[in-house]
């Protein structure tokens, strides 16, 4: 080692305990933050808090920021309304116990906290770990969120953090929504806000203004009944919490090696979900709120139904017809093909894969079953539907619908059932659900004796020749682009991830027609080989029947090798694992059967997933 870089090292040691030794996380009553002054700096160096000007501004806010980002991540700003043309704030502890920015000239309070309890004590601001600003009596240890005296987590400006609470504190009323910043150079509050409604069966909406913006969906006990995440994820958890004192939303981090955020952007009108990556020192976008069109608020108006993948995209609903004749005219939605009689002599229809409708005129119980949801609904004349509350277990809790149904979604990773209350003679028509249900098991074991036969007898067929290369080129199954896959499933996006099939991981993936695809990624150090993997697709091609996980086309590019099927919607899949014991004993056998059906083991997962 030369001189110099020892000289350099030795240099940076002593810059790093300089930092460290000087970086303070609390101010007491008598100390003070001033605009270029020292900063405070949260215990494990995350959080930094001082005076900062935004974009091309010349405003000086006192904010919180990433500290680990040389391009400042701002996630909360105090005097957001209020900001000093020039340098002389001064963020500190008043007289009488509260968190003030004052400016140093005239004494001007531009920003003050609202500190909701007395303290006798004399207190500290503190900058947590978390990224919380805390108000709290010296004395105490100041863990426990109840404990503050006043704290930053309540007055949430753009940014959500793990463990900070977006909703309703029902006992003082307090209501903890995000809003954007009006423009990069300009954090007051912004038009577009995200929070929680308080209504029977409460639901997160963001708004423009005061319209609806997108809405998620009620709260199913797992996840919001709007929501594309396919899967429990391993790096943050989500939870809703709705209960007498408190109605909110949550997630908290699980990988406590990475570290989220959601933030509202108004330029781009989204709400983007962040992930910190330590390997680039970048926030990577993990997801992003409004997806497509029919996220759209009430866009094909009363019992439309948006699918995305539909041209066009609004649709009615089951027992429906377009309200209005004029072409493109979706917004006044469908009306009933028949009558209601608003009476006992009305039934329901079962829907599933949909985001259940508006949920603002509602009313719930926790405690009935679904057979008292009904008998309760049919029994109201203005109960248009009704569901489950929680679909965990076997379901429990009732939630009705009054008034007409809007903001229908099609959402295949919806597993909830929505009951459309229904005149009897629409009933009539309808081939009832046991019957497809019966149907579809019956035509499945069907194609399971006839796969494992045809199987065999392909192998036996197949023994000695040997020569499959030739084949894969007379199948005429289209060779699809890495590019094109790598598109549809976000770069094979963690959060398209069915799950690992037997071979590797399968993503679900969305073509740019709008084709939903399930993409199997053989992973590299598979056994499967290209022979393999040409033996896969040709047994899959000679024996696709429309009960079967259709194969669609496949990508051979360098060290990739990928297949690519169609999408089924796990209801059937559902029924399709777990109805019947033959079924089942195909699934076993599938480990003999090349890899055929791993696909439907991922979604299996999902399934049993929704169970818990
Ligand atoms: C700041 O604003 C005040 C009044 O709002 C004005 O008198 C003062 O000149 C401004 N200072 C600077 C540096 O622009
Ligand atoms: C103090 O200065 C600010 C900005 O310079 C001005 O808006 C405010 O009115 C002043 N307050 C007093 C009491 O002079
Ligand atoms: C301290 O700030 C609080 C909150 O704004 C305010 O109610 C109180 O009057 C202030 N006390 C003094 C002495 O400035
Ligand atoms: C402080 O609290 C009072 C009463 O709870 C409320 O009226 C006022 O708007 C609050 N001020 C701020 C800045 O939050
Ligand atoms: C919103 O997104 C745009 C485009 O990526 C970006 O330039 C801007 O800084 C973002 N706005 C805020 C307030 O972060
Ligand atoms: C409901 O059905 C009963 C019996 O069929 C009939 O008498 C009554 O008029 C119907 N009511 C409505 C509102 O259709
Ligand atoms: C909810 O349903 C249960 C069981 O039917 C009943 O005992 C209870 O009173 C109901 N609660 C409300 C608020 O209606
Ligand atoms: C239907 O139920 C709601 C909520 O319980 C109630 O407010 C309304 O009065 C009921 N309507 C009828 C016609 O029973």
């Amino acid at each position: 080692m030369d001189i110099l870089s020892f000289l350099l090292i030795s240099l940076k040691l002593l810059f790093f305990f300089y930092e460290f030794a000087f970086a303070i996380d609390s101010i007491s009553s008598s100390e003070s933050i001033s605009d270029g002054g020292r900063t405070l700096v949260s215990g494990d160096g995350r959080f930094e808090l001082g005076f900062f000007s935004p974009g091309s501004s010349k405003n000086r806010y006192v904010g919180i920021w990433y500290k680990k980002v040389p391009d400042k991540t701002v996630i909360w700003v105090a005097n957001r309304i209020n900001p000093i043309n020039d340098s002389s704030g001064v963020l500190m502890i008043n007289s009488t116990g509260s968190p003030v920015v004052v400016m140093r000239q005239n004494k001007t309070v531009v920003w003050s906290g609202n500190s909701t309890k007395e303290s006798k004590s004399s207190v500290v601001l503190q900058l947590l770990n978390s990224g919380n600003l805390v108000l709290r009596e010296e004395q105490s240890s100041g863990d426990g969120l109840g404990s503050y005296l006043w704290q930053s987590f309540d007055y949430p400006c753009d940014t959500l953090l793990p463990e900070m609470k977006l909703g309703w504190d029902l006992k003082t009323g307090l209501e903890r929504r995000l809003s954007s910043w009006t423009s990069p150079d300009d954090p007051s509050p912004g038009d577009f806000t995200w929070g929680v409604e308080l209504q029977g069966n409460p639901e997160i909406v963001m708004w423009k203004g005061s319209n609806k913006f997108y809405r998620g969906g009620p709260w199913n006990g797992i996840k919001f009944s709007g929501s594309l995440d396919l899967r429990h994820n391993s790096i943050f958890e989500l939870n809703f919490v709705n209960n007498v004192d408190e109605l909110y939303y949550t997630f908290k981090m699980i990988d406590k090696s990475m570290f989220s955020i959601v933030v509202m952007n108004k330029t781009k009108n989204l709400r983007e979900r962040f992930i910190w990556s330590e390997t680039t020192q970048n926030w990577n976008v993990y997801s992003y709120l409004p997806r497509d069109n029919c996220d759209n608020y009430g866009l094909c108006g009363a019992y439309g139904n948006c699918i995305i993948t539909q041209s066009p995209s609004c649709q009615c609903l089951e027992g429906f017809k377009p309200k209005s004749t004029g072409y493109g005219d979706w917004s006044k939605g469908c009306v009933r093909n028949k009558a209601l009689n608003y009476s006992k002599l009305d039934g329901f229809i079962k829907f599933n894969q949909i985001k259940l409708p508006d949920a603002t005129n509602s009313w719930v119980n926790k405690s009935m079953n679904l057979e008292q949801c009904r008998v309760k609904c049919v029994e109201n004349s203005s109960c248009m539907a009704y569901s489950n509350l929680d679909i965990r277990g076997r379901g429990n809790g009732c939630a009705m619908w009054f008034g007409d149904l809007i903001d229908i979604k099609q959402n295949s990773n919806s597993v909830q059932d929505l009951f459309i209350r229904m005149s009897a003679s629409e009933l009539g028509t309808k081939e009832g659900p046991k019957m497809k249900i019966v149907v579809i098991v019956t035509n499945t074991a069907a194609v399971a004796g006839v796969l494992i036969v045809g199987y065999y007898i392909y192998k036996k067929k197949n023994e000695g020749k040997g020569k499959t290369d030739q084949k894969i080129e007379n199948l005429e199954l289209p060779l699809f682009e890495l590019d094109k896959i790598a598109n549809a499933t976000n770069n094979f996006s963690i959060n398209n991830k069915l799950g690992e099939g037997g071979f590797g991981p399968v993503y679900k993936g969305t073509l740019v027609d709008g084709q939903e695809i399930a993409v199997k990624r053989l992973s590299k150090i598979s056994t499967q080989g290209i022979n393999e993997l040409k033996n896969e697709v040709i047994l899959i091609a000679k024996l696709q029947h429309r009960n079967l996980v259709k194969l669609l086309g496949c990508c051979i590019q360098g060290e990739e090798k990928i297949l690519i099927y169609e999408f089924m919607p796990n209801k059937s899949l559902d029924h399709f694992i777990f109805g019947v014991p033959g079924v089942i004993q195909l699934t076993i056998l599938g480990s003999k059967v090349p890899d055929l059906l791993a696909i439907s083991t991922p979604i299996a997962g999902i399934a049993s997933h929704a169970q818990i």
